[in-house]
């Protein structure tokens, strides 16, 4: 079991990480040339990222949203691995601009539009998805700063809304692919995915120094 301590410092080594990066930088993210920009959340240096990277469970056509996309890279590896297309939403405006500037280096703007938005709010009432791909803030505190909000979430509001409200925007067969942490509340999430009619099943599990346990989750509707 992970204590609050080990979490916190988990979750500053990742900040520090970002925040020492003023100017765009290039990396490999999964043997692909990317760039990240400055304020913006790099899944390299996040073992649960790089874990949802390698479990997206993208099936050939699926219409995908990506409502945490910080990078980009969730979205661009979806349609990359055969979904026809991708919506790509950040509230940040540097996140937004990193995916936007990897999308088109990619040249993929016919097929991944991204947003600059809360959540749902740059969604129109008739978009619908059939598969959301969800790596949200793991942990219930609040961000001091616009890439601390990559991590967290006050008093979870985020992870509340996101439940009440993807099942508006997802195909009756739809699917949610989610990771998260126990350096947040997994009881937790497991209930709001209940209690808004969403079966969680765990799809695959690892650890990050042999504490933090990781897992990804596919979650359909109950029938
Ligand atoms: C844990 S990061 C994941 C980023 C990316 N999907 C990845 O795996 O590298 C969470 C992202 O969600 C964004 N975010 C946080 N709250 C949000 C909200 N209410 N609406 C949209 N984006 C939000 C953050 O800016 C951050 O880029």
């Amino acid at each position: 079991m992970i204590i609050l301590g080990e979490s916190m410092e988990f979750q500053d080594t990742i900040l520090r990480s970002v925040e020492q990066h003023p100017v765009p930088y290039l990396v490999k993210l999964k043997g692909l040339d990317y760039v990240m920009f400055p304020e913006t959340f790099n899944p390299n240096y996040a073992k649960a990222s790089l874990f949802l990277l390698d479990n997206l469970g993208v099936q050939d056509g699926d219409v995908v949203l990506d409502p945490f996309t910080g990078s980009g890279a969730d979205a661009i590896f979806a349609v990359r691995e055969g979904a026809s297309r991708a919506v790509a939403i950040d509230k940040f405006t540097m996140p937004y601009l990193c995916a936007r500037y990897n999308v088109h280096r990619l040249g993929l703007e016919d097929r991944v539009d991204v947003r600059q938005g809360d959540l749902f709010d740059v969604l129109t009432e008739d978009e619908r998805f059939n598969l959301v791909i969800a790596n949200p803030p793991f942990k219930a505190m609040q961000p001091h700063s616009d890439i601390a909000a990559a991590l967290r979430d006050e008093e979870y509001a985020t992870l509340h809304r996101f439940f009440s409200e993807v099942g508006k925007y997802l195909t009756d067969d739809g699917r949610i692919r989610m990771v998260f942490s126990d350096v947040g509340d997994m009881d937790l999430l497991q209930d709001l995915a209940k209690n808004h009619g969403f079966l969680p099943e765990v799809v695959n599990q690892t650890k990050y120094a042999s504490s933090v346990r990781i897992e990804v989750y596919e979650m359909r509707r109950e029938k």
